[in-house]
């Protein structure tokens, strides 16, 4: 069993695009600027937002984060995201999902700028993903091919099975993993809640991609020996064994399926990571106008 390790491979592109944000700034006079909309108080998000900022400074990006409280109005975060659609100093606009109830989070994605939707989540670019022309990869889907390709991974002719099919990962991630490219060139199967017989797709993944969820979902019974195991669960649960006062799990039974994987991604220090890097990645190449 080898540890995909997401700390490592992170740190070492981090690197490169550090340098590639220098050079951007000393030919433009400008930096690479990712801005973040936050509405509301939720943990999770605020973790995942203050740590997108923290690594836009370490490479050299500009970042801005507008907070909102729970009771935006759906109008009040349009006006704000045509705002920042207007401003020629914006490289890339996210806005944190979920958002509250009364936000309509399809409107709001549709508002953003595909030109700016460094997420990949606007319709445009997932039809433009589809079709295989340029367009900006959802991060996390981005991050787990960066991590197949930094371990020089092929994963041709593979049986991958996508467990979940969220807009944001599973979905995505079943198109990524079928198409002629490599990482790519899988037959995939993207099961899902309805899935009857999930267990038994699983054990004939050759890699398994688990986006649930669902913490331990993925258990030993389930995975073929020698397959490789993707975990994208964060499931935080409260702890008083560490200093945040929160423990995260992946969907993957860490513990037991490792032993009987070829390689395996841990949580934390896995997955997560790399969804910053496919994040940065897709601001730089907004900043040098290579999608649109
Ligand atoms: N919520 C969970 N993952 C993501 C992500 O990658 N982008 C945004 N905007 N919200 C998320």
């Amino acid at each position: 069993m080898q540890l995909l390790d997401g700390k490592y491979v992170s740190e070492k592109v981090k690197v490169q695009i550090a340098e590639e944000a220098a050079q951007f700034l000393s030919e433009t006079g400008r930096k690479p600027h990712l801005v973040a909309i936050l509405v509301g108080n939720d943990g999770g998000s605020e973790t995942y937002v203050a740590s997108k900022m923290k690594n836009c400074e370490k490479v050299g990006f500009k970042s801005s984060l507008y907070r909102y409280d729970s009771t935006v109005t759906e109008a009040e975060l349009l006006d704000k995201v045509r705002e920042i659609n207007a401003d020629d100093d914006v490289d890339g606009l996210i806005v944190q999902l979920p958002l509250p109830k009364h936000i309509d989070p399809e409107k709001v994605t549709e508002a953003i700028d595909p030109k700016k939707d460094v997420d990949g989540f606007h319709p445009i670019n997932l039809g433009r993903m589809m079709r295989n022309l340029p367009c900006y990869i959802p991060a996390t889907p981005y991050g787990i091919l960066l991590m197949l390709q930094a371990y020089d991974i092929d994963t041709t002719g593979m049986h991958c099975v996508v467990v979940g099919r969220s807009n944001i990962v599973g979905s995505p991630m079943s198109v990524l993993m079928a198409r002629n490219a490599n990482p790519g060139n899988c037959t995939v199967t993207l099961t899902h809640s309805k899935t009857k017989d999930l267990k038994e797709q699983v054990l004939q993944a050759d890699i398994i991609i688990a986006a649930i969820g669902k913490k331990n979902f993925i258990t030993a019974d389930m995975v073929k020996p020698g397959a490789i195991v993707i975990d994208v669960g964060i499931n935080r649960e409260t702890s008083t064994e560490t200093k945040s006062g929160y423990k995260l799990y992946g969907d993957v039974d860490f513990e037991n399926v490792a032993p009987k994987s070829s390689y395996i991604t841990p949580v934390p220090g896995g997955v997560g990571l790399m969804t910053i890097v496919g994040l940065l990645k897709n601001t730089l190449a907004s900043a040098r106008k290579e999608i649109y």
